[in-house]
């Protein structure tokens, strides 16, 4: 590391204690982002036709009834990351998993990844809300490299973020906000956009979001 480096990381804003302080303050049912039924992306990954062994990856799952959901659905292999371990815990704690089921819990940042680049042969990266937060080219570049570096070949990738009209800032934080056309730029031309729409999110306080929801396949 030069000396550039340090300097840059001493300055770089501490997201762990961020989220983890984001989750320690609230219950998980008043959060901004919590869903009671993560309906949106459940149409995304049914139609992706996956056996119920496949290999899914939900990137900053944080306490997320998604994961339930698609336990209750029968899916059997899971990756569950977040940077926060308080969120993790929180997800482990309120989840039942069936005797046949593997989930594996990896506390690891995106923009910054090791345990997460040991992944491979993913067969579907799902991401809700997550990406948005990463406002700098760097961290950008360095979540779609380690996509693109753990997905197998005609994985699939489920992109859900804050679209164009959406809010600018969530959890006190500056967002980047998303259209179909930015999501495939970024993904390049080696995957497809199967499926795409709007959709307005209903926090717990009766505010919206506005979301994009998007499905590639790798060719
Ligand atoms: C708005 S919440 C969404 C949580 C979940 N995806 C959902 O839909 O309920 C954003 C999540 O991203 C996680 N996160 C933020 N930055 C991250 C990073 N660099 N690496 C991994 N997770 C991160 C946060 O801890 C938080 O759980």
């Amino acid at each position: 590391m030069n000396e550039n480096s340090v300097k840059e990381d001493k300055t770089r804003f501490d997201f762990e204690k961020h989220w983890n302080a984001a989750y320690q303050k609230s219950a998980i049912t008043s959060l901004g982002w919590y869903e009671e039924n993560p309906a949106p992306s459940i149409k995304l990954i049914e139609a992706c036709n996956l056996p119920k062994e496949a290999f899914i990856f939900n990137a900053g799952a944080g306490a997320t009834t998604l994961i339930s959901e698609l336990l209750v659905k029968g899916y059997e292999n899971l990756v569950v990351n977040d940077i926060s371990s308080v969120a993790l815990a929180e997800l482990k704690n309120n989840l039942l998993i069936p005797k046949n089921a593997q989930i594996k819990f990896i506390v690891n940042d995106l923009t910054n990844p090791d345990e997460l680049l040991k992944l491979k042969n993913i067969d579907l990266w799902h991401d809700r809300a997550v990406l948005h937060f990463f406002t700098q080219e760097k961290d950008q570049k360095a979540y779609f490299d380690l996509l693109k570096s753990v997905l197998k070949s005609k994985g699939f990738v489920i992109l859900a973020e804050f679209n164009l009209e959406g809010a600018k800032k969530c959890s006190g934080l500056d967002v980047f906000n998303y259209n179909e056309e930015m999501l495939q730029e970024r993904l390049g031309s080696d995957f497809e956009l199967l499926k795409s729409f709007n959709f307005t999110y209903t926090q717990p306080s009766g505010n919206t979001r506005e979301y994009v929801y998007t499905l590639f396949q790798k060719k």
